[in-house]
């Protein structure tokens, strides 16, 4: 089957699109034959090499961390699913590979994308998962209060500002000039130029959510008196001190800087079928681009400003 490889760390150019196995699933596991995958911050760090104290010097090594498609085999003992069903998941914590014409996945990590939802369409929207993990499970926001979604273009942000809404919070959002009636057809009540303020000008807000990890000392002080804040990142060029400052804040009770890295299963894929179901949150494509052209849509969302997701269509 086809795969997107690469045989060394590096820019979007060191992708190809090469031969490999396909691979049977193993007890447990569901043989998923790929229609489309989205383009994740993480696999842009691990392609590039500044994850290698985790993913090693073997190579080559495959990219691709959600996917949707169909099942196309059970492994013994899988369930929840069946042969043909419409599917959508995350590989989690198990590596990266989804950019391939197949992938296996543990049956607990996928679940049944709703009918009439476009399966590429969709594929922008298994990331979505963390945005509900956020909200309703960390921070636990509830309707009337002040959320701030920074970030709110992008992949987690763009489905923030949407649940948010459909949470009832009064949603105010964070993105480039560019994206700001993007991020207001979304729903967000209120759109601010991230770099004409400075964090000291906004506020306060019951709820903080990041999804860009710097700064996380000043977003902090937009808190409410009881206000939350979540990150899903952080500063990848100051690791040490960004990681220290998020377990340093457990000081600070409910007040601390909750981080989680997320590793969706059934029951959250089926939370998130729901909102789109209930028509509380719809897939944003930026650009869909095919198998072969992997390496562009990474060049892309390194670039910047995305809207929504950029996906890659497995035909
Ligand atoms: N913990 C978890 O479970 C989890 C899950 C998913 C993702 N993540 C991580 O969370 C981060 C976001 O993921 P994503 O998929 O949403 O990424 P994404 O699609 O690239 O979106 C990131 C957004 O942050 C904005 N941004 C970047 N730097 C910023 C800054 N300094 N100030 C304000 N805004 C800034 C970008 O806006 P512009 O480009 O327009 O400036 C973009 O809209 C990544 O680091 C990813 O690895 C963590």
């Amino acid at each position: 089957m086809r795969a997107v490889l690469f045989d060394r760390y590096g820019g979007p150019e060191v992708l190809y699109v090469g031969r490999v196995p396909r691979p049977e699933p193993a007890p447990g596991e569901v043989l998923v034959r790929v229609r489309a995958f989205s383009v994740n911050g993480g696999e842009l760090a691990a392609r590039a090499g500044d994850l290698r104290l985790l993913t090693g010097r073997k190579f080559p090594q495959r990219v691709g961390l959600d996917f949707t498609g169909e099942v196309a085999a059970l492994g013994a003992g899988a369930t929840g699913v069946a042969v043909g069903d419409r599917v959508w998941g995350v590989l989690g914590r198990t590596g990266f590979g989804s950019a391939a014409d197949y992938v296996t996945v543990r049956a607990e990590r996928l679940g049944r994308v709703p009918d009439g939802l476009d399966l590429v369409e969709a594929a922008a929207l298994p990331v979505a998962t963390t945005a509900i993990t956020a909200l309703r499970d960390k921070a636990g926001v509830r309707p009337g209060e002040r959320l701030l979604v920074r970030g709110a273009a992008g992949g987690v942000g763009n489905a923030a500002v949407q649940l948010g809404k459909a949470y009832g919070a009064e949603v105010t959002a964070l993105a480039r000039a560019a994206n700001l009636d993007f991020v207001r057809t979304l729903g967000a009540h209120h759109a601010i130029d991230h770099r004409s303020v400075s964090p000291a000008e906004l506020g306060p807000f019951d709820v903080v959510l990041d999804t860009a990890g710097t700064d996380l000392r000043a977003f902090r002080r937009l808190r409410s008196p009881g206000g939350r804040m979540v990150t899903i990142a952080f500063d990848q060029t100051r690791l040490a001190a960004s990681l220290g400052y998020i377990a340093a804040s457990a000081v600070h009770g409910r007040g601390r800087v909750r981080f989680f890295s997320g590793n969706p299963k059934r029951a959250l894929f089926d939370d998130l079928a729901r909102e789109v179901a209930e028509g509380r949150l719809r897939p944003a494509v930026d650009t869909c681009f095919p198998l072969e052209e992997t390496a562009a849509a990474h060049r892309a969302l390194e670039a910047g400003g995305v809207r929504g997701k950029y996906v890659v269509r497995v035909d």
